[in-house]
């Protein structure tokens, strides 16, 4: 969690009880604290069905993303072919597989969407690109109650009632907009 997280929720610590995450990227403040509810929300279809098929199956899905993280999926050759696939692709499981894929052999993490919607962010070339199990297997099991949606900051604020915390982390304007559909940088998970 970032300086204005932390300052941000000390701050707000004893109101906190029912919190929302209208812009939730990795969830990083439902990640690291421990209240009586959540609501999580985001735009990205991606990001979302991930944590969704995360929420629901646990260390069954897991086990099959970290199948992609291994020696010879670390090539520029294989990165750009997986790309590929995830731009076609029409499974739900492997799209969101192969999207956990892209975050961590990509290049800074970075996550970005030409104007047709195609992902497309050149290779990483990690030595060693991180499988985050042990976050991944948190996020299972602390959101087994918790409300993870796809929806626009408008309508998840139109959800709040007096009394709850909604934390905002708003996405940066894109340096390049005709370029740039989406531009986002997903740092938690
Ligand atoms: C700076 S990131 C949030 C990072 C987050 N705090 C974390 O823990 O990783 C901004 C997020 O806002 C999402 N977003 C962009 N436009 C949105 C909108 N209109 N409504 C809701 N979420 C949006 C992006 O998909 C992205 O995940």
């Amino acid at each position: 969690m970032g300086k204005d997280g932390k300052s941000c929720l000390t701050r707000c610590v004893h109101l906190l009880d029912h919190v929302i995450e209208p812009f939730m990227g990795s969830g990083v403040v439902f990640m690291n604290t421990n209240y009586s509810s959540y609501v999580l929300a985001d735009t990205q279809p991606d990001l979302v069905s991930l944590l969704q098929i995360i929420q629901d199956e646990g260390v069954f899905f897991i086990d099959y993303c970290e199948e992609l993280f291994c020696q010879e999926n670390n090539t520029e050759e294989q990165y750009y072919r997986l790309r590929g696939l995830f731009n076609e692709c029409t499974d739900k499981r492997l799209k969101a597989a192969l999207f956990l894929y892209l975050n961590r052999h990509g290049y800074n993490g970075l996550c970005r969407f030409n104007s047709t919607g195609r992902y497309n962010v050149p290779f990483g070339d990690f030595k060693r690109p991180y499988f985050p199990r042990k976050e991944l297997l948190l996020f299972h099991q602390k959101s087994q109650s918790v409300s993870v949606a796809q929806s626009d900051f408008r309508k998840t604020f139109a959800m709040a009632k007096p009394g709850d915390v909604i934390y905002c982390d708003p996405p940066y304007a894109p340096i390049i907009t005709r370029q740039c559909f989406y531009y986002l940088y997903w740092c938690g998970i």
